[in-house]
């Protein structure tokens, strides 16, 4: 078992094991750190920038993003400074005028108080966090997808732009993919009334009874799961 170490995140002391990455250890301590590409049990890849927090060190401070970043004993984050949730609004507009139809960041945008995107539209169809590319190797064993091509040209393909025979066909790649997201539909397949993953409204701090807690949202970390029992948002 790995070693316990003790940090610091917004002030609250946590205890987790060595080596944990910082946003792991908020999230379960019930901090909740805003994120978008990462999921729980898959290896970080850091691509978003959204779960950004600030290193406290020697009186001087370096944002960095706290998925990839791993817990050492002492170590001091903030992660809702005024710095921080400005650095994130940007970052979050960046998204959000580079897919502006995603339903996850539009819910995202509001959640962290995007109010409006200075950056010009794009409309792309993918923003490049990888979600599809690792759940596919690491939890099916697959490796169907890559990324291909380097800078505006870099994205998500196939082999051969067609889908390889070893494709286990489970539509991970589809339903973790913040393009195609679509909010819970609810225990009676109506209008989700929580399920807005991210949303104002699912800001409110009693689960509504239509909550289903679905492994939907655990997988994209909806609002509601990252609340649950906490308090401290941006
Ligand atoms: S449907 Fe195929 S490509 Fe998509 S995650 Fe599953 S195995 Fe990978
Ligand atoms: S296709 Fe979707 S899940 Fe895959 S990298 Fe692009 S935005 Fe992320
Ligand atoms: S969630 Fe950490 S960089 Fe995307």
């Amino acid at each position: 078992m790995n070693k316990m170490v003790t940090i610091t995140v917004d002030g609250a002391r946590i205890e987790t094991p060595e080596g944990m990455n910082v946003l792991e250890a908020a999230l379960e301590a019930g901090i909740c750190i805003p994120n978008l590409c990462y999921i729980p049990s898959v290896t970080p890849l850091g691509a978003c920038r959204v779960c950004i927090v600030e290193v406290v060190q020697n009186g001087r401070s370096k944002m960095t993003a706290s998925c990839t970043l791993e817990a050492k004993e002492g170590m001091v984050i903030r992660a809702h400074s005024e710095d921080i949730i400005r650095a994130r609004r940007n970052i979050v507009e960046l998204l959000l005028a580079e897919a502006p139809n995603s339903r996850a960041i539009q819910d995202l945008a509001a959640r962290v108080g995007v109010t409006r995107v200075r950056y010009p539209m794009r409309n792309n169809s993918c923003v490049l966090c990888g979600r599809c590319v690792r759940v596919c190797d690491e939890i099916w064993q697959s490796k169907s997808l890559g990324f291909v091509g380097r800078g505006r040209n870099r994205h998500v393909a196939l082999p051969f732009n067609k889908r390889p025979e070893f494709c286990k066909r489970c539509n991970a790649c589809i339903d973790l993919c913040p393009m195609t997201i679509t909010p819970c539909p609810g225990p009676m397949k109506e209008p989700a009334v929580c399920g807005l993953c991210g949303s104002q409204l699912s800001m409110a701090e009693d689960t509504p009874d239509t909550c289903v807690w679905c492994e939907l949202g655990r997988g994209f970390q909806c609002a509601r799961w990252q609340l649950k029992g906490v308090l401290n948002t941006t």
